[in-house]
């Protein structure tokens, strides 16, 4: 047997990286922490070196100085996936610098890999009998550019549902870790269902996802678990708060206790907020908030059990992604536009608000075609 807890989004900036000596940031977690056996979570910043030049910080890099090594390596991490939209924020060299200070500290790091080394070989892990694989994901078009990223572990549909079939012989525990899909949604996008859903058929045990920003359900599927997204953990979210996204501040590290046969014993969530947006560090909840919660995460967890509320949720996460550019395109002269957003688009988000709309639209005409009355059908 043995014991996996798992966090989301941890990020650091100039401002969050400011610790009294002395102090963790993750103080109100240790207690929970210590009782893991293998602890993991998703480092969507970057740590760099106090001399890195300035000017080679993109605009909107998330990074910080790289003492904040030692806060993650202190807290009891143990695997920290880095394939995450930020991971290239400073350039190969910024990756490269996290890796290393990580893995220094003894933190074992998956989603990139070092030079002439395959992002896609997972870190193993051996435990009370069990073999673990831990293998961690990004999905394409999120910020980063496959060309660009030889040494990032990407997400690519089937040939993903492939690796999880070919590492599942090579351990008794395969953990996937996805950086994918829509932000700020309660749901996931269908397409990311499915693909969790086979990644899971074929052998992935435990499949933890992170990248929208604030929670989304659980599910078992045929004896696997999915975490359609784990949220934040330690992230400054004032901004973010600003634009009326509450569920941000929800930060949940999940347990799961693994049987000796590799499978699923059980699982439950800690619920931790995020108090001070600026600090954005996790702190305890009162047994009354960690109740009131819970109760929005299992309404979560019945939104995945239900396929037409899945849809439903789908449709309109998409069409939201549409105004949002939409907006922004009626705002602005074509040209601002096109040299502006189109490469956001292009370049920052997955298309799974694309697909969206296409099926809504679908769904739409064959509606209305059905509703007409049989005459008009065949009306010549
Ligand atoms: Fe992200």
């Amino acid at each position: 047997m043995a014991g996996i807890i798992a966090v989301g989004d941890v990020a650091f900036d100039r401002h969050t990286a400011l610790v009294p000596p002395g102090q963790s940031p993750f103080q109100d977690a240790l207690e929970l922490f210590s009782t893991a056996d293998i602890l993991f979570g998703n480092m969507e910043s970057i740590m760099l070196p106090s001399d890195f030049p300035k000017e080679f910080i993109a605009k909107n890099a998330l990074c910080s100085e790289d003492h904040v090594a030692n806060f993650i390596a202190d807290a009891g991490f143990d695997i920290m996936n880095m394939a995450s939209n930020h991971v290239l924020d400073c350039g190969r060299a910024g990756m490269e610098h996290t890796r290393k200070r990580l893995e220094s500290l003894g933190v074992r790091v998956t989603g990139v890999s070092k030079r002439n080394f395959s992002p896609h070989v997972p870190v193993f892990c051996d435990l009370n009998g069990l073999r673990f694989a831990f293998l961690g994901f990004l999905e394409e078009n999120n910020c980063t550019h496959a060309a660009e990223g030889d040494r990032i572990s990407y997400l690519s549909g089937e040939k993903s549902v492939e690796l999880a079939r070919e590492l599942s012989k090579q351990c008794d525990c395969l953990v996937m870790s996805i950086h994918a899909d829509m932000e700020f949604q309660p749901a996931p996008s269908l397409p990311k269902v499915e693909l969790c859903r086979k990644l899971a058929d074929a052998g992935a045990r435990i499949v933890l996802c992170h990248h929208p920003h604030c929670p989304q359900g659980v599910e078992l599927h045929n004896g696997s678990l999915i975490a359609y997204s784990l949220g934040n953990f330690h992230f400054r979210i004032d901004s973010y708060l600003k634009t009326g996204l509450p569920y941000t501040s929800y930060a949940q590290a999940l347990s799961i206790e693994i049987g000796e046969k590799g499978n699923i014993l059980s699982w439950k969530r800690n619920h931790f907020m995020i108090r001070n947006l600026e600090l954005g560090r996790p702190e305890r909840t009162s047994p009354e908030e960690s109740a009131q919660i819970e109760g929005y995460c299992r309404g979560l967890d019945a939104i995945l059990a239900d396929p037409q509320e899945l849809r439903k949720h789908w449709h309109s996460s998409s069409l939201e992604y549409f105004k949002q550019y939409w907006d922004i395109f009626r705002k602005k002269e074509a040209d601002e536009f096109l040299q502006n957003d189109l490469w956001r688009i292009w370049n920052q988000e997955n298309f799974n608000w694309l697909a969206g709309i296409r099926d809504w639209t679908e769904r739409k005409q064959s509606e209305k075609f059905r509703n007409k009355p049989a005459e008009e059908h065949h009306r010549p």
